[in-house]
């Protein structure tokens, strides 16, 4: 399959929650295409090491691991990306587990709360997330 190759994102720095595998690694593999400097995220350093050997030669990307269900995990994602790139242009979130699949009925209510924040699209506690720069939306 051809896949197109733009400078679009050329210059930003874009965060692509739960890119360790699955759907957030193909979407970061997208973003590595369009120019953008990508970070990758899970919780597993291991995991998040053999994404990134997936993507090498693509363009720029690091990697960054924390637990978005835990507020401290948030923080410390935050301060290492203020760190690091300083200013954050793109927010994507596919950080999250599919839980269960049984009727909404029966679902367990202990194992309910692990899944609603990645359900949500928001993660638990992250309602002012991260370091959006004032002009993020220029382009
Ligand atoms: N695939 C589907 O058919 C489907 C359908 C409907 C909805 N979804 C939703 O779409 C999202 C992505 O699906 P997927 O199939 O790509 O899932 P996946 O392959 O299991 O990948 C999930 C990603 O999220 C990370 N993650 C999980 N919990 C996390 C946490 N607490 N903090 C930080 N990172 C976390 C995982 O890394 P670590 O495990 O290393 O943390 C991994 O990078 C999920 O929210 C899923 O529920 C998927």
């Amino acid at each position: 399959m051809r896949i197109m190759s733009t400078e679009l994102l050329d210059g930003r720095t874009c965060l692509m929650t739960g890119s360790s595998r699955g759907i957030g690694l193909g979407v970061a593999r997208a973003l590595t295409n369009h120019g953008g400097t990508v970070i990758l995220h899970g919780r597993e350093e291991k995991t998040l090491r053999s994404a990134l050997a997936s993507l090498k030669g693509l363009g720029a990307t690091h990697i960054l691991a924390a637990d978005l269900s835990d507020h401290d995990g948030i923080e410390r994602l935050e301060a290492e990306i203020a760190r690091c790139f300083g200013t954050l242009h793109v927010l994507i979130q596919s950080a999250g587990i599919l839980g269960l699949k049984v009727p909404l009925a029966e679902y367990p209510a202990e194992v309910w709360g692990e899944v609603t924040w990645s359900t949500t699209a928001t993660p638990k506690g992250c309602d002012q997330p991260f370091i959006l720069h004032k002009d993020a939306g220029e382009r």
